[in-house]
């Protein structure tokens, strides 16, 4: 095969850059080999714009069974009764949903970007914000936790037509129940992005949005450890809130909205060879194998917030259910910004993030957002977190003293050797 020199050069640097590291980025994960090479495999030639059985395309017989794969394991993995498999993205995904059942101009209620939401929740920068009307809710200043209180008493003033739940860093779980009941009371629908915790709500170790939530959205490449992407659920079909019409004057259902939301509303063609590489995720995510790697990446996040505690840092609602933890660094004396630059010369890869009540800026920060899904899949148990942890502290005491940095990034270069990416 001729290789282009320069760009295959640097893939494999970012290859030993991701192997040689600690990730604790609480986005990221590490897929398997079958996931990657269905993903860079002879399907991204294929064109097949509309859904398995209706496309716009000749030669779509193969790639209509590799969809229908993923959607049927997808359908099992959430005991999902409709799913959409095409949205590139997580944000695609929120944006069809929302092109879907909302007019320009609509009301919706989010949970703030600053404590812990995310842009596609109604961001004055993002879509969300500017197309539709957006108004938020957050959590109580004194313990970090969702304050359903204010959810209410927002929902009730602005009769929002749409109530988005699901975060981007909030480490508990959420009561979709209650945020129903009231959805209800104003005649809301709700939406769950599950971006972050989709694979521990899929086996069973988080509660169910799809027993509550309208639609349901989520990314594949997080704690699902699939390709990057989007798919979008409904546990149960509705009217669509639109009162869209069909061509031949019947009232469309919300599962067909939603379809023509993706294609033709925000999306050309499906990416196949993506689409293959989620179906491998899913059949990988039903595994007993998962099933063991997805409790243990809840412990291990437990175990790092436990030891972080001892350590005197500050956890945003003072632990974690899920897979991430957002702390604040106010405390340390430490920014956000000098924690990912400080890390990051050890190996250590984190972000910045702003923490509830922030008083720095998005591109400072007090805060840092770390999660357990990347090193759990490398192999990495409770006696492991201990160790990342002590790293983590050293590194942030010694921020001022290179040497003893450089010392830490070898001794963690050595250490990530008996953690191979593919075993
Ligand atoms: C809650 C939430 N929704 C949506 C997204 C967007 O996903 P993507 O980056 O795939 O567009 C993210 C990504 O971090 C997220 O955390």
């Amino acid at each position: 095969m001729i290789k282009d020199k320069l760009v295959f050069e640097y893939i494999e640097k970012e290859k030993i850059r991701q192997t040689q590291g600690i990730e604790l980025i609480a986005s990221e994960n590490y897929v398997s080999e079958q996931v990657m090479a269905a993903a860079g495999s002879v399907l991204t030639n294929k064109y097949a714009e509309g859904l398995p059985g209706k496309r716009y395309y000749g030669g779509c017989e193969i790639v209509d069974e590799i969809e229908d794969v993923a959607r049927n394991r997808l359908k099992k993995l959430f005991d999902a009764n409709w799913v959409n498999v095409q949205p590139h993205s997580g944000a695609q995904a929120n944006a069809a949903v929302m092109l879907g059942i909302l007019n320009p101009g609509d009301k919706i209620l989010g949970f703030d970007l600053a404590h812990g939401g995310h842009l596609t929740h109604g961001s004055s920068v993002n879509f969300s914000g500017k197309i539709y009307s957006s108004c938020f809710y957050g959590v109580k200043k004194n313990n970090g936790l969702l304050d359903y209180n204010q959810l209410e008493k927002v929902a009730f003033k602005e009769k929002p037509k749409l109530i988005i739940c699901g975060a981007s860093s909030y480490s508990r779980d959420w009561d979709y129940k209650k945020i129903r009941e009231i959805a209800d009371s104003v005649s809301a629908i709700v939406l769950a992005d599950i971006a972050h915790p989709s694979g521990l709500i899929a086996r069973g170790l988080l509660n169910d949005p799809l027993d509550h939530c309208h639609i349901v959205t989520s990314t594949t490449h997080k704690t699902l450890r699939g390709p990057r992407g989007g798919i979008i659920m409904m546990r149960n079909d509705y009217d669509n809130p639109l009162g869209t019409k069909s061509p031949k004057g019947n009232l469309k259902s919300l599962s067909s909205v939603l379809d023509s939301a993706v294609f033709p509303g925000t999306q050309g063609g499906p990416l196949e060879h993506i689409i293959a590489a989620k179906a491998i995720s899913f059949e990988e995510a039903l595994s007993d194998n998962y099933m063991q790697y997805i409790l243990q990446v809840k412990k291990n996040a437990k175990m790092m917030a436990k030891c972080l505690i001892e350590k005197g840092y500050n956890i945003i609602s003072n632990g974690t259910e899920n897979h991430l933890m957002l702390i604040d660094l106010s405390n340390k004396d430490i920014t956000g910004k000098v924690a990912e630059n400080t890390l990051g010369k050890a190996d250590i890869t984190i972000n910045k993030n702003m923490v509830p009540f922030d008083k720095e800026s998005p591109f400072i920060t007090s805060g840092m957002r770390i999660g357990s899904a990347a090193i759990t899949t490398r192999g990495m148990k409770e006696k492991e977190m201990k160790k990342v942890v002590f790293y983590v502290d050293e590194v942030l005491k010694n921020r001022n003293n290179e040497k003893i940095i450089r010392e830490i990034k070898k001794e963690i270069n050595k250490w990530m050797v008996d953690y191979p990416l593919f075993k």
